[in-house]
């Protein structure tokens, strides 16, 4: 199944899920910056509520706001017995804490996942996991490399495969070009979220039935979306960018929405 027929059947169940709810699960959205990628990802956050049934609140602050101001508002949502989930949408101001605005967040609205204590799969690893086990990929005892340390996307991907029983290792920017050659050329998935234009490409070997994950957002010349892997690397399955991870990881927060609106 490509990966967006796996997002239009799991909408369709969502949606026949939350049709069953008494209530409609109630997500706000707070954005504090006026960075045109996060405009891009709020609405497409917003357009997923609305077409499973959810409803989605979008709290606009200017990137001037203080952060006392803007941990005010997360208080504030917190209390409010109307809101289900509650994200922050990243990056932040700089003079912005992001570490305070992510323990700001009570965990049992924390569907992004970012709280020490939250009990929701980050976004970004949970959809990718959601995908490759309705694939079929048989995670027990693969060998699994994931290139990129985030907080949000290479740590926490790191140990939901590692709960899958796969062999992980994970690779950075201080991993030498041999090494990664060296691991790229033994896996059987490769998860890849560095942000780096076509970083993997046919200087690389691959085992033909690998699966790459590509988690870049980058763009090119033309200013055209690209991943971090080239086009038609030649494995059994690559996930495209543009309509690939971005949509499972949107797929993902409804779902978080939805366990949230559940537990209460
Ligand atoms: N910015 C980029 N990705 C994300 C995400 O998954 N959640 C939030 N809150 N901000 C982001």
């Amino acid at each position: 199944m490509t990966i967006k027929e796996f997002v239009a059947a799991s909408k369709a169940a969502l949606a026949e899920e939350i049709s069953a709810l008494e209530r409609k699960p109630h997500l706000v959205i707070i954005q504090a910056n006026d960075s045109p990628a996060s405009d891009a990802y709020v609405r497409g956050k917003i357009k997923d509520c609305g077409e499973v049934g959810a409803r989605a609140t979008l709290c606009l602050l200017p990137p001037t706001v203080s952060e006392e101001e803007l941990l005010a508002k997360v208080d504030e949502y917190n209390r409010d017995e109307d809101v289900d989930g509650l994200i922050v949408q990243l990056p932040l101001p700089k003079h912005i804490s992001e570490a305070k605005v992510k323990l700001a967040v009570t965990p049992e609205k924390d569907v992004d996942g970012f709280h020490p204590l939250t009990t929701f799969i980050p976004c970004t690893p949970r959809g990718i996991i959601d995908y490759l086990t309705e694939e079929g990929f048989p995670f027990v005892g693969k060998n699994a490399v994931v290139l990129g340390r985030s907080e949000i996307v290479g740590k926490p991907m790191a140990k939901l495969l590692l709960s899958k029983h796969c062999n992980v290792t994970v690779l950075h920017s201080r991993t030498s070009e041999e090494d990664k050659a060296f691991y790229i050329a033994h896996a059987d998935l490769i998860v890849v979220a560095i942000g780096k234009l076509g970083f993997l490409d046919n200087r690389f070997q691959y085992k033909k039935d690998a699966v790459i994950v590509d988690v870049g957002i980058n763009r090119n010349e033309e200013g055209k979306l690209r991943g971090d892997a080239i086009p038609d690397l030649p494995v059994a399955l690559q996930t495209p960018v543009p309509g690939g991870v971005g949509l499972l990881t949107r797929l993902a927060l409804v779902k978080n929405l939805v366990i949230a609106a559940k537990n209460r």
